[in-house]
């Protein structure tokens, strides 16, 4: 389909055929455009905790014992990290569900190691089976043969392509017989390789000859009297399958779109049941309704600054097509990156929802640890941010699970009345609280941040430095780092309180095991309100938040003096619990007694060393 944007309020659609279903949502607010259409295609999944933390990828690691390495030297440099991930280097004549003897032969070992230390695992599964190994060797080509669940060409063989592992076939995901089929490959590969998430590659279908291995038929399937524009190749079938192949549902025509969005369905059901937790699946190809089953990666992206700009525009977009979980390749997947850019992309990085390091196997390392002292600070400390983060993004992505809210926002979502917010793309907003502002220029080390109705700031950005900013009235829960979220999650909590110029702020926070099925829909979980002057009331309780502390707070746009009280308390009935308290005391000033803190900067109270219990209600006050 064409879409061509006319001068507004118009837009263009060439449709060649097909089946075309159109909807128009009216709002009136962007925020409700995006509520109603999720209405329409469904909610996005809730995503496992551990998911939210960063992950490390290349084509190229080629060996099991080259991919500990790379684990163990990003632990020894003490980068947070949850999530290894090994690209197609693991099977065996690159074919899926097997795994090499020589190089990837201890790949079980390797996984369950992993595991103890408290990280997770992530390989490719692409959907070309290969066709040619000898017959009784290759099972998932035998039993999917047996069971009848490849796409077929116009004349009713197996079309075949060619992708990775040489010829293959394609399994139809619009046929149950498949999603069976699919199913008991991951179970028993699953029985061998314990992996916590898969990544579908490769699903658009890709293929490298056109249409099959024997072309296509000339037919007005394959050649329509219109091609739209934008087609890979000038013709349907370019890069991928004939559009004549036949599908249990209907014909490749009409389904070529949607070839992802089922084979993301069928996998998280697959991970569902085989796992009994959350299912992770990555997907390169999408379509509306994906993002309920599965987040997606932007592609093949360049090392350059360019694609490093236009990844917040990628991003954004899929956050208005209800797929919140998503990213780009950090650093760049194709070309070698350089030192510089890779810094920025961490930055930019730890803040799209889904975050990953990945590159081609042609390219110079780009893992933290390979870079100088100063870039390799730089990322820590921005991996730590985001570590620190994490209780917050949680619960945005409880939101838009529950609510049909987005993650990643663009400020036009937020601010629909402000005509300067309509055209920012390079700055963009985490819910409604935070405004992550990255620099995206080489050699520059200032970023000019619009932060108030149209009003441009010019604010240092050294290499080091990424600006984000909280929004006044915002309260963000966050949690001390570590280098694992199954470590963070057993960490104090802390509080980031804007105050609004009348002196009030609002936050939340959802919280549950992060990896079980259905916790909100069953009522299985934890939540948070908070108000200041703060009170933290948990207005919900099933046991996740137990033994779980709140170490301390800031708290921004108190009343600028050189003193101020503070008292923290709680409900008589709650006084079974001795509290402690403390102060923070910068260099130079004292205590002048106790509940009375001298504050470090002006207009903003730090208090540190609490234990308050996060089940229990609390309250801070102060006064001058
Ligand atoms: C294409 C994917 O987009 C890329 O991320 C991956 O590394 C290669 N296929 C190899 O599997």
């Amino acid at each position: 389909i064409d879409v061509m944007l006319q001068p507004t309020p118009a837009l263009t659609l060439v449709a060649i055929g097909g089946i075309l279903d159109l909807y128009v949502f009216l709002g009136p607010d962007p925020e409700s455009v995006i509520r109603q259409y999720l209405q329409v295609i469904g909610y996005p999944m809730m995503p496992p905790y551990w998911s939210l933390g960063f992950h490390l990828c290349r084509w190229g690691y080629t060996t099991t014992n080259t991919t500990r390495h790379v684990a163990q030297r990003m632990h020894n440099s003490k980068f947070p990290m949850d999530v290894q991930w090994n690209d197609l280097d693991y099977a065996a004549k690159r074919r899926v569900f097997t795994f090499d003897p020589w190089r990837f032969g201890d790949l079980p070992e390797m996984v369950e190691e992993f595991h103890e230390r408290g990280m997770k695992y992530i390989l490719i599964l692409d959907p070309g089976i290969s066709s040619t190994s000898p017959p009784g060797t290759y099972p998932p080509f035998d039993d999917g043969l047996k069971r009848d669940v490849f796409i077929k060409n116009a004349t009713g063989h197996i079309l075949i392509g060619e992708v990775w592992p040489g010829s293959t076939a394609f399994p139809d995901f619009t046929n149950p017989e498949t999603r069976h089929w699919w199913e008991d490959c991951i179970t028993d590969f699953h029985s061998k390789v314990p992996v916590d998430g898969l990544w579908i590659d490769m699903n658009e279908p890709a293929s490298f000859v056109q249409g099959s291995v024997e072309g296509c038929p000339d037919s007005d399937l394959e050649n329509p009297p219109y091609t739209p524009t934008g087609v890979v190749g000038g013709q349907l079938n370019s890069g991928t399958l004939c559009m004549s192949a036949q599908q249990k549902l209907s014909t490749h025509y009409n389904l070529h779109n949607m070839y992802g969005l089922t084979e993301a369905y069928a996998t998280h059901s697959a991970l569902r049941k085989v796992r009994g937790k959350r299912p992770f699946v990555l997907s390169r190809s999408s379509y509306p309704g994906i993002g309920r089953f599965s987040g997606v990666w932007t592609g093949d992206v360049r090392s350059d600054w360019e694609q490093l700009r236009y990844s917040i525009p990628a991003v954004l977009q899929f956050s208005l097509f209800g797929v919140p979980l998503v990213g780009a390749d950090i650093c760049g997947f194709g070309g070698n990156t350089t030192e510089e850019l890779c810094v920025r992309w961490m930055q930019l990085g730890a803040f799209y929802p889904f975050m990953r390091n990945h590159n081609d196997k042609p390219n110079a390392p780009q893992e933290p640890y390979v870079f100088g002292q100063k870039a390799q600070a730089a990322m820590r400390s921005v991996l730590n941010l985001r570590y620190s983060l994490l209780p917050f993004l949680y619960t945005l992505f409880h939101h838009v699970h529950a609510t049909a809210d987005t993650v990643a926002r663009p400020l036009f979502v937020e601010f629909p009345t402000d005509p300067n917010s309509q055209t920012i793309d390079r700055q963009f907003l985490w819910g409604s609280s935070l405004l992550i502002s990255p620099v995206l220029e080489q050699g520059a080390v200032d970023d000019n941040t619009c932060l108030n109705k149209g009003q441009y700031l010019l604010l240092p950005a050294p290499l080091d430095t990424i600006n984000v900013h909280v929004r006044e009235g915002h309260i963000i829960p966050q949690q001390e780092p570590a280098l694992t979220t199954i470590a963070s999650r057993r960490n104090p909590f802390f509080l980031t309180v804007a105050l609004s110029a009348g002196g009030w702020a609002r936050g939340d926070l959802f919280w549950d095991d992060g990896d079980s099925l259905d916790t909100f829909e069953m009522g299985n979980y934890c939540y948070v309100i908070f108000i200041s002057q703060v009170v933290s009331d948990p207005v919900r309780l099933n046991g996740a938040l137990d033994g779980l502390v709140l170490g301390g707070l800031q708290v921004f746009g108190v009343p600028s003096t050189t003193s101020l009280y503070f008292s923290v308390c709680r409900p008589q009935k709650d006084n079974d619990d001795i509290l402690q308290i403390s102060v923070f005391v910068p260099k130079n000033q004292t205590v002048l007694s106790a509940g009375l803190c001298v504050c470090p900067l002006p207009q903003v109270l730090t208090v540190t060393s609490l234990a308050l219990p996060m089940t229990k209600v609390f309250t801070v006050q102060w006064a001058l």
